[in-house]
């Protein structure tokens, strides 16, 4: 998301409440959330890169000896994420900062893993966001990323998360948050058809090679994630 895609339809508060309304209130992203802890066991002290409301941090934190870093450069997720989704001794253990995943500073060599999930179609460029991650890794620490590839079809998603609101009988109380996400995701559509770049998607070799020359190895990919709407790699420093 990006500021020009909420100037035209909602503002941040609305756009942040309608996404944790309807696009973490559905099981595909629930099963998405379970491919990402999976790969995570073992590790400890993790930064969730553009972490929106704090979802995937939660599921994190209910193991105990677990700390997390939240960044996000919105603020209004970051206060849903406080107020709302971590439990007290959840944000006991978490440092939420409002940051560009780009730009974020946190110390260098110290973390046990990085993820991210659904912020990589977001950047304008990944390479700034590859090598600050890489930074902030222990040698041997692990990054863990999804994000839709070459062949999501974001109609087709938008089309799922509906089917599963009917399904679970939640549909109707959430139709106007529904139609927010509809509206943020038609505007990127737009963008994306005037402007190929608008929304960063990878292929398989196209992820690996940025991988591979930020200096990441043992990468592991797999693209049935989120209905097989989304990629998940994951890769060791
Ligand atoms: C689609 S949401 C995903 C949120 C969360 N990771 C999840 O899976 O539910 C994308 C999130 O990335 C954040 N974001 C996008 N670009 C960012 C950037 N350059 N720096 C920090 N946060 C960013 C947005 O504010 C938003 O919360």
């Amino acid at each position: 998301m990006n500021e020009e895609v909420t100037e035209q339809t909602e503002n941040w508060e609305q756009v942040a409440r309608a996404y944790e309304k309807v696009v973490i209130r559905n099981l595909l992203y629930e099963g998405m959330m379970d491919d990402l802890v999976q790969p995570l066991e073992g590790y400890d002290h993790i930064i969730d890169m553009g972490c929106g409301p704090g979802y995937l941090i939660s599921k994190l934190l209910k193991l105990k000896t677990r700390k997390a870093v939240g960044v996000d450069f919105v603020e209004e997720m970051l206060q849903i994420a406080r107020n709302e989704i971590l439990d007290p001794d959840e944000l006991k253990r978490t440092q939420l900062i409002c940051a560009e995943v780009e730009n974020v500073n946190l110390p260098e060599g110290t973390f046990d893993a990085v993820v991210s999930s659904n912020v990589l179609f977001n950047l304008k460029s990944p390479q700034p966001f590859l090598s600050n991650t890489y930074k902030f890794l222990k040698k041997g620490g692990r990054l863990v990323i999804t994000s839709p590839h070459t062949k999501c079809n974001f109609n087709q998603l938008i089309a799922d998360i509906r089917q599963d609101f009917k399904a679970q009988g939640n549909f109707e109380k959430n139709l106007q948050y529904i139609e927010i996400v509809e509206k943020v995701n038609r505007r990127f559509q737009g963008e994306r058809s005037e402007n190929e770049k608008a929304f960063m998607l990878f292929t398989n070799t196209e992820i690996e090679r940025l991988l591979l020359e930020t200096g990441f190895s043992k990468i592991t990919y797999s693209d049935t994630t989120y209905a097989g709407h989304n990629f998940l790699v994951v890769a060791d420093k």
